[in-house]
């Protein structure tokens, strides 16, 4: 008789570095070769009698996937710091520990989130539409006139370790910090500046917007319509956070009426399918959900999650547990 060793299903093809731990365990990898999101039929086959599934954002973790895995499956590993996609009260009740990757894509995200805020305040896509285009004729004083950012007031709604490395760069611009959070963050108002303040205040006062909470069932619509109308007209938003966050159809009303000024977007409601009128906005910078995507971010991410994988079919508790 062969005593298998237990297998750990990937659900996409990720940095080969950061699945050393995973080899090096013995364990039987098996990563799907492909960069395209695993068609559901497929995932579950996939998962029956694996001990170990490594998700991703894009793959929803529920009940019908964990009976289709079995008694098997004791972690999953999502290749994420978000974990909207999974089901926890499923995973809890079946004793299934779920991880997730912070820390290793702060900074990467933050600095996003901060090329978003510049791009979209001094208008960087239209620029480079322009310039391209070949019919710019030079420069000219009243030409894609901008918002300023230096000296000016950031709202980030959400002050955990992305919303306060994103408060930290603010103040190498001469930003003011307010932000908005469930508790007081002391340390983050020490290293930042930043005020604690009304969802409401945090809107009406803040020239730029960033968003930096989770996606709970109290934060999905959070920004709506009544929320946009609080903002100035010359206001910002930025969401490198989840899309839902924000109703994206009272956001492109606000938009395209003037109401808000523009917004830098990394994430997007229906991701990838785009509210209409969304892409049609000259006042929209649009990136592809690309807030960790960095080398040193994705190669972190792949470890923290092999060594979850690896951590818990040991029979130990790792750090960056969810459940
Ligand atoms: C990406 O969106 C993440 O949650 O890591
Ligand atoms: C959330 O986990 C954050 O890092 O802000």
């Amino acid at each position: 008789m062969t005593l298998q060793a237990p297998r750990v299903y990937i659900t996409r093809r990720l940095p080969e570095a950061g699945l050393a731990p995973l080899r090096a365990a013995g364990l039987d990898v098996v990563m799907r070769p492909r960069s395209s999101p695993v068609p559901r039929a497929e995932l579950l086959a996939a998962v029956a009698g694996v001990a170990a599934v490594v998700s991703l954002l894009s793959d929803r973790i529920d009940g019908e996937l964990l009976d289709a895995a079995g008694p098997s499956l004791e972690v999953v590993a999502n290749y994420a710091v978000g974990h909207d996609n999974i089901d926890l009260d499923q995973c809890r009740r079946r004793g299934v520990t779920v991880t997730n990757t912070p820390d290793v894509l702060t900074a990467a995200t933050a600095d996003h989130a901060f090329a978003l805020l510049l791009a979209t305040a001094r208008r960087l896509r239209e620029g480079d539409e322009l310039v391209r285009s070949g019919t710019w004729t030079g420069w000219e004083p009243l030409q894609l006139l901008g918002r300023q950012v230096s000296g000016a007031v950031l709202g980030i709604v959400g002050m955990g370790r992305i919303g306060a490395s994103v408060a930290a760069r603010a103040r190498g611009f001469g930003m003011q910090v307010l932000y908005h959070n469930r508790h007081r963050a002391p340390e983050a108002e020490r290293a930042t500046g930043g005020r604690l303040v009304s969802l409401e205040e945090l809107l009406r006062s803040s020239d730029f917007v960033s968003l930096h909470c989770p996606l709970t069932k109290g934060t999905r619509h959070l920004i709506d319509a009544d929320r946009l109308a609080l903002m100035k007209p010359t206001a910002v938003l930025v969401n490198t956070a989840r899309g839902a966050i924000v109703d994206e159809s009272a956001l492109v009303g606000a938009l395209s009426s003037g109401a808000l000024w523009g917004a830098g977007l990394d994430v997007f409601e229906h991701e990838p399918e785009l509210t209409p009128g969304l892409r049609e906005l000259p006042n929209v910078v649009l990136a592809p959900h690309t807030g960790s995507a960095t080398e040193v971010a994705r190669d972190g991410m792949a470890r923290l999650c092999a060594e979850a994988v690896v951590t818990v079919l040991g029979g130990r508790v790792p750090p960056n547990v969810v459940t």
